[in-house]
């Protein structure tokens, strides 16, 4: 069964060499068949820090599906923001970037909820436009007959814990676009802390990974999820550094 290492919230800008390398090593001695990253890579979407974060996932040797985060668009240049927010993240990918994956069975898909702009003062929450949602439609149509996990950066749903938190824009249309298809699971991030729960009665699975490696993970230790999924089944390993260096938990629905 494929097995997937799922990272998010990398934040280079703010990552510590030590850390970058033991995580690395964690992930290259697991020896997955994809690594799919739901977003956040830099801390403020500057050139140096894309360079060095895909230079980062190149070193990991795996297939990669990488989606952006809120913070993969200009922060504080709101011409930027708004005029062209992804022109940092479009140079700096890899020409060959994947923005779906098929491994033995199992199809990942990325979708990006990255939005400019919020009716509201959270402008890191994130939206699913409608065309969005279209392609999404279609990708999900082609892929019939596979367990389908897609990747994106903002949970659909927060949990108690993070209740105060705005969910993105159309994510209730997205869920039921989810459910409808059979989906196993959405890997995501944006959280900094790791969690699994259905995303409704019978539906997908959200899968939340801890921040690579940015300090700001509200209690959570730095980790990533070693996600192993195929024939309708999938099993998450939260892999966390603790003092005493890697451990790895099973996560299991809240
Ligand atoms: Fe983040
Ligand atoms: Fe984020």
């Amino acid at each position: 069964m494929p097995r997937i290492a799922h990272l998010s919230d990398l934040h280079f800008g703010e990552a510590p060499q030590d850390l970058v390398e033991s995580l690395a090593a964690d992930v290259i001695m697991a020896q997955p068949d994809a690594v799919a990253v739901s977003g956040d890579l830099t801390r403020r979407a500057s050139r140096d820090e894309f360079a060095r974060a895909f230079a980062f996932l190149e070193m990991l040797g795996a297939p990669r599906l990488v989606m952006p985060g809120n913070h993969d668009i200009p922060q504080g240049n709101l011409v930027g923001r708004f005029m062209h927010p992804k022109r940092r993240w479009q140079r700096a990918r890899p020409e060959d970037s994947a923005e779906e994956l098929t491994l033995d069975g199992t199809r990942l898909i990325g979708l990006d909820t990255v939005s400019r702009a919020q009716w509201h003062l959270d402008w890191s929450a994130g939206g699913i436009r409608p065309e969005r949602r279209a392609r999404l439609a279609a990708q999900l149509e082609a892929a019939k007959g596979l367990d389908v996990v897609v990747v994106c950066h903002h949970p659909l749903r927060h949990g108690a814990w993070a209740i105060s938190r705005r969910a993105p824009r159309e994510a209730g249309a997205t869920i039921e676009l989810l459910r409808a298809h059979g989906v196993k699971a959405v890997l995501c991030g944006h959280l900094h802390q790791p969690e699994m729960m259905r995303l409704d009665a019978g539906g997908p699975l959200q899968v939340i990974a801890a921040s690579a490696f940015s300090p700001r993970g509200f209690g959570a230790p730095n980790g990533w999820n070693l996600v192993t999924v195929g024939h309708g089944a999938i099993r998450v390993e939260s892999r966390e550094l603790l003092a005493d260096g890697w451990h790895g938990r099973e996560l299991l629905p809240a």
